[in-house]
């Protein structure tokens, strides 16, 4: 068995749980602490910190982070203080801890938890996992290996950006009901299978709890499609996972440099946010 302390860092929570990484299971309950207002990096470090003393399991630590995260720094914030933008966070969150942090983007990390013991336990091929809450985050991932930060929910559709248009955050605020808001994702997914001919679509985030709701509307023609399995425990697990790993997935090596924020990066956040 092998124990590490996975922390996924979401809107409105930072939740933190002891996982077995060879079972993917949580040892202890999760400890959440809510996001503090603006989710800004000095803030955001001080709860990490803090759940890391809750649970004092020393060794590595798996750190989730909405936005693209590259050796360790992290390169977009659409959803979070744009502070984050050029960060190296993973050096912050060490350095508050005092043990070696390991950042992975959270919808990579859910998504390594989800085709390893999740839904896509036992299937081959290619897996895409997509995050659907205020945001819509991806994770691309063949026969278990993870291409890191696909940002999926950034492509642009009909001339308007999947995550603005599609996320769960998006029905919410065009008061669509469940069959008005499948209509959308369909396009979305069709046109990501045209692309990236998934053997498995996993559809996770907030919306994997009422599965019930839009199972059904969902239709794709050549790929299954299936609901995310670990619902709200899958960004702990997954990180968890990449720390036990040694960050490799998120081409973290110690002898690489780290990548400085490109003004792609900033602009791609300042179109979104623009657009919503
Ligand atoms: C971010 C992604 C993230 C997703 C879900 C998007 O806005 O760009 O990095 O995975 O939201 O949080």
């Amino acid at each position: 068995m092998s124990v590490i302390l996975g922390i996924d860092i979401g809107g409105s929570g930072i939740k933190g749980a002891p996982v077995d990484t060879t079972t993917g299971k949580l040892l202890a309950e999760r400890h959440r602490i809510p996001t503090p207002e603006g989710a800004h990096p000095d803030a955001v470090k001080d709860v990490v910190a803090e759940l890391a003393q809750h649970f004092g399991t020393g060794g590595p630590i798996g750190v989730t982070f909405p936005g693209i995260v590259q050796r360790g720094v992290t390169l977009s914030a659409a959803n979070v203080d744009k502070a984050w933008i050029g960060l190296d966070a993973d050096a912050l969150f060490t350095e508050a801890t005092g043990q070696e942090v390991h950042l992975i983007n959270d919808a990579d990390a859910a998504g390594l938890a989800e085709a390893r013991f999740g839904a896509g336990a036992g299937e081959g091929g290619v897996v895409l996992v997509l995050t659907f809450g205020t945001g819509i985050g991806s994770a691309l991932i063949q026969n278990g290996v993870l291409l890191p930060n696909t940002e999926l929910g950034h492509l642009w559709l009909r001339d308007k950006e999947a995550e603005g248009w599609a996320s769960d955050r998006a029905r919410e605020r065009d008061d669509l009901n469940w069959k008005q808001w499948s209509k959308r994702v369909s396009t979305y997914l069709g046109h990501l299978e045209l692309l990236f001919s998934p053997d498995l679509f996993i559809i996770g985030g907030g919306v994997s709890k009422k599965a019930d709701k839009w199972q059904d509307h969902l239709k794709l023609e050549r790929s299954k499609l299936v609901p995310a399995k670990l619902l709200n425990e899958a960004g702990i697990v997954g990180a968890a996972m990449l720390a036990q790993e040694g960050g490799a997935a998120t081409q973290k090596a110690d002898e690489a440099e780290k990548p400085a924020a490109s003004k792609d990066a900033l602009k791609a956040d300042g179109k979104a946010s623009k657009k919503k």
